[in-house]
């Protein structure tokens, strides 16, 4: 079995991936805001930033994308790693100062942001983590992904045109770690920004309530077979038919 020595302890490797991973499960703190756990590492943020000492390319590395491999030392809390950490985020507070989560993160490293801070016009929540562009790729639609370099460097549906391949599963709200991802309800239409998204909301055939994002119930089908057998009903209804059914059939003529 193999072994990563982390703030000089020795500890086994057990099929962690990458020594955040290990330093998650041994309950050593590491800063991250590009991590999560059901998508794969891209090391965008940089603040999970390690120092490797021996067994690989000695210097900072990124935790989440360094391999824990046989024999490699690391530190995670060195003055270099503290320093380069506090450079990282007030880089992202100057580009995202509204960011709850960058200003938390920011007082847990020891940079207070300025008191008084305005947000320039042209400043955003969007941390240019990729959460949302690995979510979406995830789920197989891809509406969304990084355009330009250096500071013009965004994410945005391909053209700058509204999302057209957007399947209104949300799941890029659920992983942007800034809220910068928000969906709406107007109408029968679910609306998403800032991807300027708008799909069908289907409606139950029962009770008449809006209830799932149309091309996700159909993408859904299609791509993992999904048998929604009650497709047409929300899952409310669907979970009432269903007790309706199972009633009649263990207690027939229980309803009659
Ligand atoms: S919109 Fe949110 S999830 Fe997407 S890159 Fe920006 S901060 Fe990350
Ligand atoms: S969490 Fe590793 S680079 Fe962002």
């Amino acid at each position: 079995m193999g072994f990563v020595t982390i703030n000089g302890r020795s500890v086994p490797i057990k099929g962690a991936k990458t020594v955040l991973e290990i330093a998650r499960r041994e309950g050593i703190w590491i800063p991250t805001l590009c991590n999560h756990p059901g998508l794969p590492p891209y090391g965008a943020c940089r603040l999970c930033l390690v120092e490797v000492k021996a067994g690989a390319k000695p210097g900072l590395a990124a935790s989440c994308t360094l391999p824990a491999t046989d024999g490699l030392v690391v530190e995670t809390d060195t003055p270099r790693v503290q320093r380069t950490r506090k450079i990282l985020i007030k880089l992202l507070l100057e580009r995202a100062p509204e960011a709850e989560v960058v200003k938390d993160l920011a007082k847990k490293l020891g940079v207070v942001p300025p008191a008084e801070q305005v947000a320039a016009p042209e400043t955003t929540r969007c941390i240019l983590c990729g959460l949302c562009v690995r979510a979406c790729e995830s789920i197989g639609s891809s509406a969304i992904g990084f355009a330009f370099r250096g500071s013009r460097r965004k994410v945005m549906p391909p053209f700058g045109k509204p999302a057209l391949e957007c399947l209104g599963c949300q799941a890029c709200v659920q992983v942007c770690p800034t809220g910068e991802v928000v969906f709406t309800i107007s109408g029968n239409r679910l609306q998403g920004e800032p991807w300027r998204s708008e799909v069908e909301l289907k409606e139950c055939a029962s009770c008449g309530r809006l209830f799932a994002p149309r091309p996700l119930v159909e993408h859904l089908k299609e791509r993992f077979g999904f048998d929604f057998a009650g497709e047409e009903l929300c899952p409310e209804c669907r979970r009432q038919a269903m007790a309706a059914k199972l009633a009649e059939t263990i207690l027939p003529g229980a309803q009659g």
